[in-house]
């Protein structure tokens, strides 16, 4: 099985930005720990700042078993982000870190919400695990 993780702006910085709300870890160091909790699938990983690449990273991966999907900020604003995932067919879970209901009104509003086969919002960076117990189960 082959999962791609996909991140967006800022989630480079996981570890230092905002630990109040994201927590103190690195993604890079997170992403060991869930590679070994997942030893029989492939899970590739991408970030980008640019929400172009993001886009063709989503086209490119379309034939993954399934993405799960952090488009950060994007979130909030990106048509061009959640036309290319209603253009494939596989499988994409949208994934936030913190739970963006109970934060700024801006957060509430996502444009992937209604494009997307599911939704783990809040659990802190095990969202990540949740989703892809979502895809192998
Ligand atoms: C986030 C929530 C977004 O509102 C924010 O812009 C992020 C991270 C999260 O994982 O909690 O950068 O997607």
């Amino acid at each position: 099985m082959n999962i791609t993780i996909i991140n967006g702006p800022n989630l480079n910085l996981l570890g230092t930005r905002e630990t109040d709300i994201y927590g103190g870890k690195s993604f890079e160091s997170y992403l060991d720990s869930l590679k070994a909790s997942f030893p029989k699938i492939t899970i590739q990983y991408f970030q980008s700042n640019v929400e172009g690449e993001i886009i063709n990273k989503i086209h490119e991966f379309k034939e993954s078993d399934g993405i799960i999907l952090n488009a950060a900020a994007y979130t909030h604003t990106s048509i061009g982000i959640a036309d290319a995932v209603k253009s494939i067919d596989c499988k994409v879970i949208e994934v936030h870190i913190s739970n963006t209901h109970s934060r700024e009104e801006f957060r509430h509003k996502s444009f992937l919400s209604p494009v997307v086969d599911g939704i783990i919002i809040g659990f802190g960076l095990d969202s990540y695990r949740l989703a892809i117990e979502s895809l192998v189960t």
